[in-house]
């Protein structure tokens, strides 16, 4: 289950979620039994620890709260200040964080005790503000910030800290953002620097967790054997995924002479042998696929044909016609050769498998051979050097590219009038001269939407 689960005015808690949260018992500011969920409790003593080197203590005045809690709290509130009060204070039942296991109310000891009424918490508000810039590198987060009472829905509540994650908290942190903001607005392109193993799918996930965002997605999938460049699209990011495929990209990839596996790779099963004869030329056999051809598509490949994937119809051992694509290797050219080894640079067009293409040359020289490793170097503009780990991301070290910056397309600002149809999908006139694509960003300089050219209008094809 994601940290960054909202429950808020309008998202009621899931019992889904109530069944799986694993919950661990401490102790309130008045020796009162409590819990919290696991994670949160362990981050939260960390910061505890942290603060009492400060100087500062903190204790729990209120955490996870089952259903009938929160009725009484409810009630207990409308009794004594009456229900608009309450109602901005303390959410409905079914409605409240506090049932996640993830909130926690602190209190701040002052002069040796902790507040005893609402009356004096609400006078501790300096005091909160002094741990704020500390609580992101706990992974929590200030819920209910000064300002943003109109998307969270409630009043400033200084005492009430969320457990998100320790990226998401930094990202919300120092964006001045609210977890509401962060969950619809978050996005943005990442390029990885992807190690060879786990498949593209493995790091979509694992960082679909890392940032707490359901909306996650790659783009140009590297085989697992494969390493480098591997574009990670978040949020609105993920809609323009099929767009950054479409570059041309750049490999570096070593091949072993003298052995062919059925999935072209050093993965696979060897299915033939040979000794590598002398005096080849391998750049001249390299210079000969610098061109376009129809390449087959190889069997072991997600690529779907009448519904099946091609692997299935391999691992069935079921016959089936391979289909074929116009590829273009626009580069290519040798980096160096040793006994049954080479490697060599490529860059080449959407579509196009490297480990076909060195099935390709050994059909060419009669010689079987097969891909031992694959680094992708660049896609499109984006290069290997400007790419992070896995690592880099989890300690937000890591650049976010704009989708605007991803594509190269004309960025038009529109005034309100237009930006109201436009974030409408309403077809505009094409009084910007556009020839094919173009970004539209609101004032503020957020995106829009993408439009095309169609009869001279310019219509909705991409809204964010
Ligand atoms: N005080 C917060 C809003 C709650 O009751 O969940
Ligand atoms: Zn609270």
């Amino acid at each position: 289950m994601l940290k960054t689960i909202l429950v808020n005015k309008n998202n009621k808690i899931k019992d889904t979620y109530l069944n799986k949260i694993n919950l661990v018992k401490t102790k309130d500011i008045d020796n009162n039994d409590i819990y919290l969920e696991e994670e949160t409790y362990n981050s939260y003593l960390k910061l505890r620890n942290f603060l009492l080197l400060k100087n500062i203590e903190i204790g729990i005045s209120s955490a996870y709260r089952s259903i009938t809690n929160q009725i009484d709290i409810y009630r207990e509130l409308k009794e004594m200040y009456g229900e608009e009060y309450a109602k901005l204070t303390v959410a409905t039942p079914g409605y409240s964080e506090h049932h996640t296991g993830l909130a926690i109310d602190i209190n701040i000891k002052v002069d040796g005790k902790y507040p005893q009424n609402n009356k004096e918490l609400e006078q501790q508000a300096k005091y909160y503000e002094n741990i704020f810039k500390y609580l992101k590198d706990f992974g929590f987060i200030l819920r209910y910030p000064k300002g943003k009472e109109k998307i969270t829905g409630y009043n400033y509540e200084p005492w009430h800290i969320r457990y998100v994650g320790f990226l998401p908290a930094n990202l919300i942190m120092n964006n001045n953002l609210t977890l509401e903001e962060y969950l619809i607005n978050f996005s943005g392109v990442i390029a990885l620097n992807k190690k060879s193993g786990p498949t593209s799918r493995d790091y979509v996930n694992e960082i679909s967790k890392i940032f707490g965002l359901k909306k996650v997605g790659h783009t140009g999938t590297l085989d697992p054997l494969a390493e480098g460049v591997l574009l990670i699209t978040i949020g609105k990011a993920t809609k323009i995924a099929e767009l950054l495929t479409s570059t041309y990209k750049e490999y570096i990839a070593e091949v072993i002479m003298g052995i062919k596996t059925d999935t072209y790779d050093i993965e696979g099963k060897i299915i033939e042998k040979a000794n590598i004869p002398e005096n080849i030329n391998l750049s001249a056999a390299l210079n000969h696929f610098q061109t376009t051809y129809l390449q087959q598509v190889p069997i072991y490949s997600a690529i779907k044909v009448n519904g099946k994937k091609l692997y299935e119809y391999a691992r069935n051992n079921e016959k089936i016609e391979l289909p074929k694509k116009n590829v273009t290797i626009k580069k290519i050219e040798l980096l160096s050769k040793s006994n049954n080894k080479f490697t060599f640079r490529a860059i080449v067009s959407k579509g196009c498998y490297i480990r076909s293409l060195i099935n390709d040359i050994g059909l060419y020289l009669n010689i079987p051979m097969t891909m031992s490793k694959l680094t992708r170097i660049s896609q499109g503009d984006i290069r290997i050097e400007e790419s992070y780990t896995l690592e880099d991301i989890r300690n937000n070290n890591f650049k976010l590219l704009s989708i605007e910056k991803c594509l190269n397309y004309p960025v038009i600002i529109l005034d309100k009038d237009l930006a109201f149809k436009v974030s409408n999908g309403v077809p505009i006139k094409n009084n910007f001269n556009i020839k094919d694509k173009v970004i539209f960003q609101d004032q503020n300089s957020k995106l829009l939407g993408i439009y095309q050219v169609k009869n001279n209008m310019l219509v909705t094809w991409k809204n964010f």
